[in-house]
């Protein structure tokens, strides 16, 4: 698929990425540092806006024709309807790039007064993936012995899941995502942030599609409580374990459960 927007716009604003040709826009969000008035508060008592005046710029990506629209759409759902979970990786190698890629991606997602309520840890230490994995199947034991629930447990037969996480140290990557509950500076000051379950959602799902659309599998795995992981990680305090999500290729012999999604029609009301 070629996204081809051009850009417009004063300089500065819309840009094109360097080496990408001109046919990607690349939007960058905030004018130069030097055009800024003088910030009101110190840029690090909270996130790079926080009590700035509204300072417009302009936004003006160019317009691909509808029939492109609708041919970009059409593509992009039946690829996305190709998206599994994926429980089992081969040990291939994946390019470390494509993971970064992917997580600037979600870095993009909109959030809550623009607060980016979020941290992506990629954890590369193979000791320290086998003390997650330990921790979490821990938790996992607890969980299927009967912690969950009998509902919680009959809801998940059908994915055929157990305590036994392999894909926490068998996947070639491995992301931790946190959210930030709210801002700590550096004087432990503390600020409210807002939407974060929302902002790190979109984020997350802006994730899986940025990995998924770039050709490799993901879980998002939520071992339930998550708490040993910022401690394992050295997270602050104001970051909570959001989900953690091994990413790879499938292994040859994957198997996924026989799912069946919800249709359009289920799913979309029209007033
Ligand atoms: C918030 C969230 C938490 C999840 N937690 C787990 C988990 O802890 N373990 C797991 O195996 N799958 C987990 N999943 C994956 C779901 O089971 C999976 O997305 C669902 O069965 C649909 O399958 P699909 O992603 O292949 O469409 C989670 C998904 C979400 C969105």
């Amino acid at each position: 698929m070629v996204f081809s927007g051009r850009p417009s716009g004063p300089p500065g604003r819309l840009f094109t990425a360097a080496g990408a040709g001109p046919q990607k826009a690349v939007f960058r969000g905030r004018p130069e540092r030097a055009t800024l008035p003088a910030m009101t508060t110190s840029p690090k008592s909270w996130s790079p806006v926080h009590g700035e005046p509204y300072r417009p710029v302009p936004y003006r990506p160019a317009r691909i024709p509808a029939a492109e629209s609708l041919a970009r759409a059409a593509e992009l759902r039946e690829r996305m309807a190709e998206r599994r979970t994926v429980r089992r990786f081969a040990p291939d190698p994946v390019p470390e790039q494509v993971v970064r890629d992917a997580i600037a991606c979600a870095a993009t997602a909109p959030s809550g007064a623009h607060q980016q309520p979020w941290t992506f840890v990629l954890v590369k230490d193979p000791e320290v993936r086998q003390r997650i994995r330990a921790a979490a199947e821990a938790e996992e034991r607890l969980s299927y012995d009967g912690r969950l629930g009998e509902e919680w447990l009959t809801a998940l037969r059908p994915l055929g899941t157990d305590e036994v996480k392999p894909h926490l140290t068998d996947a070639p990557h491995l992301i931790v995502v946190f959210q930030q509950r709210y801002w700590l500076g550096p004087d432990g000051a503390r600020r409210k942030h807002y939407y974060v379950d929302e902002s790190v959602g979109i984020a997350v799902g802006m994730l899986l599609s940025a990995l998924h659309l770039s050709g490799l599998a993901a879980l998002v795995h939520t071992p339930s409580p998550m708490g040993f992981l910022r401690e394992e990680l050295g997270r602050p305090v104001n970051e909570k374990a959001f989900a953690v999500i091994p990413v790879g290729y499938p292994a040859a012999d994957c198997e996924v459960p026989d799912l069946v999604r919800k249709t359009l029609a289920q799913v979309l009301v029209e007033h």
